[in-house]
């Protein structure tokens, strides 16, 4: 079945591609107060400049200067990706994402009011604006690429500078002119999870700055795996490498099966149960537990043949009036996230009723702590289909 779209840390997420409804969760859309008339606001002015620049017949307007006083090369932004708007962008535009942290801030006032909040890497400062309009005595906003920069203006624009102060720099090396915060409020989730360790920034912030009896929003986030058939993509992808215009390039396919793609599933293509692989508690675990080995167990609904296993995540406040949170499984509205696609060498021939079970062991890698180092330990033992492995797998 095809299905995706080749992704990246920086690619858009292409919102055709959503699929079926939330189960677990409610759809952020369907609730109702939320305003979304800011994006209507700024679709306004891009159209005014376009019009500007392709209206004029004058030559020198092709060589209009735009320099605007930022003088980075790509290569800046490529070491700094979250200095570029366009990251925020997209996640500004995941409304699953940015709807249920707006929700579950101002559906939860009670929580904020003459609250101190820390905002762990504010981005544009927009979980700030939500807490301040919800009642937040102040918030910290820290943020160390130079996005901290537009943050400063945005809150001022808006009018939230008495609330609000913005602190450019990391986490683990700023002061914060107050001892304790009530809360710590952070969007940390990189794909798989725990792609690109932010994690521990808002551990570290934790264990720094919260007030004994504080909130951690959000409190608990839970990764899960299940399995799909997926013979037309993984064609596509992996053994394309095979016969390149009569080449053998077999060497690059190695790679690229240690490569978990990012991607969406259609749900379609699921063939077994979901396993919940591990729940985490950000508001007392240690940095240690995000290296874990957990068993897991899938079990076929149909016949069918298995290429791959597909992880994703959900992400929950307990601390809501009413649990609130969201996934982003193959079931759920598409986020940014997508879901993580680790293929298998062989294809598994699977009978309605037959399990494949195993392990998946989980840490960063050791050199370069924002990559992921997977291992998966599987084995099946059907009437059609009998193996037992091991893969590794390393997201980067
Ligand atoms: C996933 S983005 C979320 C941005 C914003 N909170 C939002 O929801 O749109 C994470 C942000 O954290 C910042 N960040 C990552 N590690 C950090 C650290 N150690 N100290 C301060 N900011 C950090 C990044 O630069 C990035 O802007």
């Amino acid at each position: 079945m095809g299905r995706h779209n080749n992704s990246n840390a920086q690619s858009s997420m292409n919102s055709n591609q959503y699929h079926g409804t939330k189960t677990r969760f409610q759809d952020p859309d369907e609730e109702d107060g939320v305003e979304s008339s800011n994006l209507e606001g700024s679709i306004e002015v891009v159209d005014r400049v376009t019009e500007d620049v392709t209206m004029g017949g004058d030559p020198d307007v092709s060589f209009v200067d735009c320099d605007d006083g930022d003088d980075k090369t790509s290569a800046d932004y490529y070491f700094d990706s979250y200095s570029h708007f366009g990251i925020h962008e997209e996640m500004l535009k995941d409304v699953v994402r940015t709807q249920t942290y707006q929700n579950v801030i101002y559906k939860n006032k009670f929580l904020f009011q003459n609250k101190v909040v820390l905002d762990v890497g504010a981005g544009t400062g927009i979980l700030s604006l939500f807490c301040a309009k919800a009642g937040a005595a102040h918030v910290y906003a820290v943020e160390c690429s130079q996005m901290a920069d537009m943050a400063k203006q945005i809150v001022e624009t808006n009018g939230f500078s008495d609330v609000i102060t913005v602190l450019k720099g990391k986490i683990e090396e700023i002061e914060l002119p107050v001892e304790k915060v009530d809360i710590i409020i952070s969007e940390w989730m990189g794909y798989f999870l725990l792609f690109e360790n932010m994690l521990n920034t808002v551990l570290y912030a934790r264990d720094k700055w919260l007030v004994n009896d504080g909130v951690v929003l959000p409190d608990k986030a839970s990764l899960y795996l299940t399995a799909i058939e997926d013979a037309e993509y993984k064609d596509d992808k992996i053994e394309f490498w095979n016969n390149v215009y009569g080449f053998d390039m077999n060497c690059i396919k190695k790679q690229a099966m240690m490569e978990p793609l990012v991607d969406t599933v259609d749900p379609n293509q699921i063939v077994t149960n979901c396993h919940l692989l591990k729940t985490m508690d950000i508001s007392k675990m240690t940095a240690g537990d995000a290296s874990f080995t957990a068993p897991f167990k899938l079990v076929a609904n149909r016949d069918d043949y298995i290429h791959a296993l597909v992880a994703y995540f959900d992400v929950s406040f307990t601390k809501c009036h009413k649990l609130m949170g969201f996934s982003t499984g193959p079931k759920s509205r598409a986020t940014h996230w997508k879901q993580t696609v680790l293929y298998l060498d062989d294809v598994l021939t699977i009978c309605e009723g037959e399990a494949i079970t195993g392990s998946m062991t989980v840490a960063p890698n050791k050199k370069n702590p924002r990559d992921v180092d997977i291992m998966i330990k599987y084995s099946l033992n059907g009437l059609r289909c009998v193996i037992s492995k091991v893969q590794h797998y390393k997201m980067r």
